[in-house]
């Protein structure tokens, strides 16, 4: 789908066409954001907020109104989107933001599965704070423990902070059972890491019923070293600024500093306009097409890997099988060959997957596994490149040692 408008897709990668399937990292950028960036620098460049001339009011517009069009993807209004510098940046903030209100023994609930950026800030948070970090465990198939979860919530959780999809094992979670125990107690942070989900599922963020989620730009086919926050206006009030400079105050004075209230307290000094503005144009692209198209689409992709996965003796994919619980995202491994050999072989038929712990190692200890080699989806790949790589797959483990 709409593979011509990804330039880089065209590309040879060791005399084969490049399959790009390290989606769930990166995604490719169509050229309507690479465009918006070249534009940006021909015709916009200046700073925001702080200038009475042409270039920087036409700069500050199209900063703003990217941040808009971000919020209105997720039915939210434009002050309660801030910028970041991707998922990581926005955890960190949301983290520091908070931290003065967690208190000894609060207890603070995340997945076993998290990506390390929401699991280091939680471990280090709790340990500054003396409060209690709980992780949710697999059920026996690898799959979030719903039951666990409920067992583990009490009136002392004071955050819950949990993917919308693994990047390890592509689980998609259940939103409405999530919300229904953390309302039940009250608690207070919810927040949801929307990394993998953006550009793939439709989100409404009023209907996730959490204080915020965080994601990245690059994921979601725009440029790299930029995301966004979309959180309640209650959290934003409370949220404590953790970088301090320009652009964020409301006095200054050498005894005192007063601090704005609204979202640009979070955003301080110059910040990534060019990337905000391609990062809106990633939005728009992915409007364009539709959403849900782009969900129909990468379904199919899915249920078409998973029918060939399961042909294929040895090969044992991570997590849930049901396709309706699972995203394009399947973490592996075949016999026991080094996953770092696949992909360095699959790599020479020009087949781009990742292969290691994907920023989830106490994921793999869990399943007993160094590393995992990671197939994932954006809208643009096809049946036929899933049928090249398990043609290539085979081909290359006949190289392999036994
Ligand atoms: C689920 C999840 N959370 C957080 C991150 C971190 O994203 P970034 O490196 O863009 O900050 C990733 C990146 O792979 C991810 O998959």
């Amino acid at each position: 789908m709409f593979r011509n408008e990804f330039p880089i897709l065209s590309s040879k990668v060791h005399g084969h066409n490049l399959v790009y399937f390290d989606n769930a990292a990166t995604t490719q950028t169509p050229k309507t954001v690479v465009d918006s960036i070249t534009n940006f620098y021909y015709h916009t460049n200046s700073n925001v907020h702080r200038g009475a001339h042409f270039l920087s009011q036409r700069a500050t517009n199209e900063f703003e109104k990217a941040r808009k069009v971000i919020a209105n993807h997720f039915q939210a209004e434009f002050n309660q989107c801030i910028f970041t510098r991707g998922t990581t940046h926005g955890i960190n903030l949301l983290v520091k933001g908070i931290e003065e209100y967690i208190e000894v023994h609060d207890e603070i609930v995340v997945a076993c599965y998290e990506h390390h950026s929401n699991f280091i800030a939680f471990q280090e948070l709790a340990k500054r704070k003396g409060a209690i970090l709980r992780i949710i465990p697999l059920t026996q198939h690898n799959e979030f423990d719903y039951k666990a979860f409920e067992e583990l919530i009490s009136y002392k959780t004071r955050v819950v902070s949990l993917p919308l999809i693994s990047n390890v094992l592509g689980e998609k979670l259940d939103v409405k059972k999530i919300n229904q125990i953390t309302q039940f107690y009250g608690v207070e942070f919810v927040f949801f890491d929307a990394a993998q989900i953006v550009g793939h599922n439709e989100i409404n963020f009023n209907e996730l019923k959490c204080s915020a989620i965080t994601f990245s730009a690059h994921k979601c086919y725009g440029p790299t070293g930029i995301g966004a926050i979309i959180a309640t206006h209650k959290l934003i009030k409370k949220l404590k600024p953790q970088e301090l400079g320009g652009g964020m105050i409301e006095k200054v004075e050498f005894e005192h500093t007063s601090y704005k209230e609204d979202f640009s307290k979070l955003e301080a000094g110059t910040p990534d306009i060019c990337g905000a503005i391609a990062f809106s144009r990633a939005i728009e692209f992915i409007e364009g097409v539709g959403i849900k198209q782009i969900k129909k689409h990468e379904e199919d992709l899915i249920d078409y890997f998973l029918q060939k996965a399961t042909l294929v003796e040895g090969l044992n994919i991570y997590g849930t099988l049901n396709s309706y619980k699972r995203a394009g995202v399947f973490s592996m491994t075949y016999k026991d060959y080094s996953c770092y050999d696949i992909a360095t072989l699959l790599d020479m038929k020009g087949i781009a997957i990742r292969e290691g712990a994907h920023c989830a190692q106490p994921l793999l200890d869990i399943l007993e596994v160094p590393s995992t080699f990671r197939v994932s989806f954006a809208l643009y790949n096809t049946k036929e490149e899933i049928d090249y790589f398990f043609e290539s797959l085979k081909e290359v483990s006949s190289l392999l040692y036994k």
